[in-house]
């Protein structure tokens, strides 16, 4: 394998180093000879990368790393584009849960309110990273994008740019998988999970070990424990995360089916996560005082003292997923991932053009998707609203339609009446003004 080059754009995100690190951990199969982190904010980048140079200087001293905030410089003959980036950062975040909170609905980053508008805010800047990356890069490249709210990213991508070599995943459905291991007592790569949905709202259908079906047991666990288990994945171990493993219980036993994304609290217990949340600190306030805090304590540290410590930051399932994702994209056998992806007929009876996320092999040729047949009428109901939701917002930004925007929060399955989302899209635009497509 010709040595590769990977671009991390979002450089200055709390999740670079981690990314770093898991891509130096293959380096006896994955032969990367250069790292580059691309950035609009150039000393959140130049901070972050104090850390990413420690790490490089301990697991690989020959693998160069440049840091850039000029997209040539990035992207030229780049072969992997790792993309995590966040729009209006943090403080933005924060912004999408309050507001929502403020008229009592859900503001996740991803899901309800707080997804639609961060959608809003990232779908263009994400299309001129695809723009510099058609100009710049190898044309053999992949993109992987982990930048959220990735439904709505995916969508609107395929739309503005169907021919992109954009490949949109998402960290969840692994370290699901992780605890299911962990529940199971096996490796995680022994699991085979059969699974359907949209980003953040979807389900599994099964799941096997070694080719034998453990559904039952993890049904029986989920029952009683949600997906609360011994060891849970390293990133998600704070008391919210905690909270949203135990809200799977309620949610599996009154539908019993299939085992959930935890995501899907956001839907089907809206109304207890808007009571249960803290209006004054919300999870953009953990990651600040948490993730982010962390990292930074080391980066301030290390300014002062020369010293670091490596225990300030996570691989977990989110670095070893992409750095695993891309080996995969050089091998004629790749292997079988949750990707999200465009659905003509895969699952039988949702729209073509929705993107889904379902099992996939991957290779050199790129994806090859597996079919999943036809889902229950319940499932494809809430899909379908979520769908059209998503759909609205997409379509909203590329006319300048306020009034599709508004379609798109009306018929979120988070929001009560059309006079709720009037007055939350009417807040988010003031809060969003240098961020969003102008809506007329
Ligand atoms: P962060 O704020 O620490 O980092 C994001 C970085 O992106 C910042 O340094 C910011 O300056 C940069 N950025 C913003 N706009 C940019 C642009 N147009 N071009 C280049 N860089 C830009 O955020 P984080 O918590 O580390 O998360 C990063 C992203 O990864 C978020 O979108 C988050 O939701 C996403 N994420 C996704 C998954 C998944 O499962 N899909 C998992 C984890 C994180
Ligand atoms: C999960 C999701 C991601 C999300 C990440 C971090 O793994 O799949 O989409 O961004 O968690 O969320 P956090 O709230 O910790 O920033
Ligand atoms: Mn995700």
């Amino acid at each position: 394998m010709e040595p590769k080059i990977i671009t991390i754009v979002g450089g200055g995100s709390t999740y670079t180093p981690g990314v770093v690190k898991a891509i130096l951990s293959k380096k006896d199969t994955f032969h990367v000879k250069e790292i580059r982190a691309y950035d609009i904010d150039y000393q959140r980048q130049e901070d972050v990368s104090i850390i990413v140079r420690k790490v490089i200087e301990n697991d690989c001293p020959e693998c160069k790393f440049i840091t850039t905030t000029d997209p040539e410089t990035a992207f030229k003959d780049s072969d992997f584009i790792f993309a995590q980036i966040r729009v209006g950062k943090y403080k933005m975040r924060e912004m999408d849960e309050k507001i929502s909170l403020k008229y009592g609905a859900v503001g996740q980053e991803t899901c309800g309110c707080g997804g639609l508008t961060y959608g809003l805010r990232t779908i263009y800047p994400m299309v001129e990273i695809l723009d510099y990356v058609a100009k710049y890069a190898n044309p053999n490249h992949w993109i992987l994008n982990y930048s959220n709210p990735a439904a709505i990213v995916a969508l609107a991508l395929k739309k503005i740019r169907p021919n992109a070599r954009i490949i949109n995943i998402c960290d969840m459905p692994v370290a699901i998988v992780n605890s299911f291991a962990d529940i199971l007592n096996c490796n995680p790569k022994d699991i085979k999970p059969f699974y359907f949905g949209l980003n953040h709202f979807g389900w599994f259908t099964d799941v096997w070990v070694n080719g034998e079906s453990r559904f039952k047991e993890l049904l029986d666990h989920a029952m009683k424990s949600g997906y609360l288990c011994e060891t849970p994945d390293e990133q998600h171990w704070e008391p919210s995360w905690v909270e949203t493993y135990k809200n799977v219980k309620p949610m599996i036993n009154r539908f019993p089916d299939y085992l959930p994304n935890t995501y899907l609290e956001y839907y089907l217990l809206s109304q207890d996560i808007v009571d249960h949340s803290n209006k004054n600190y919300t999870r953009a306030n953990e990651v600040i005082d948490g993730r982010e805090k962390t990292l930074f304590d080391a980066i301030n540290q290390y300014k002062e003292t020369g010293k670091y410590d490596d225990k300030t930051f996570v691989v977990g399932a989110h670095a070893t997923f992409i750095v695993d994702l891309a080996e995969s994209l050089c091998k004629e056998n790749g292997g079988r991932y949750l990707l999200i992806v465009e659905n003509n007929g895969a699952v039988a009876n949702l729209p073509d053009d929705a993107m889904v996320e379902i099992p996939c092999y991957v290779s050199p040729k790129g994806i090859e998707k597996t079919s999943v047949g036809h889902i229950p009428t319940f499932y494809k109901g809430l899909i379908e609203q979520q769908y059209a939701s998503e759909k609205c917002i997409v379509e909203g930004a590329i006319e300048h339609s306020y009034t599709k925007v508004l379609q798109g929060f009306a018929l979120n399955k988070t929001i009560k009446s059309s006079t709720q989302a009037k007055e939350i899209l009417d807040e988010m635009i003031e809060a969003n003004k240098e961020y969003w497509p102008e809506l007329r």
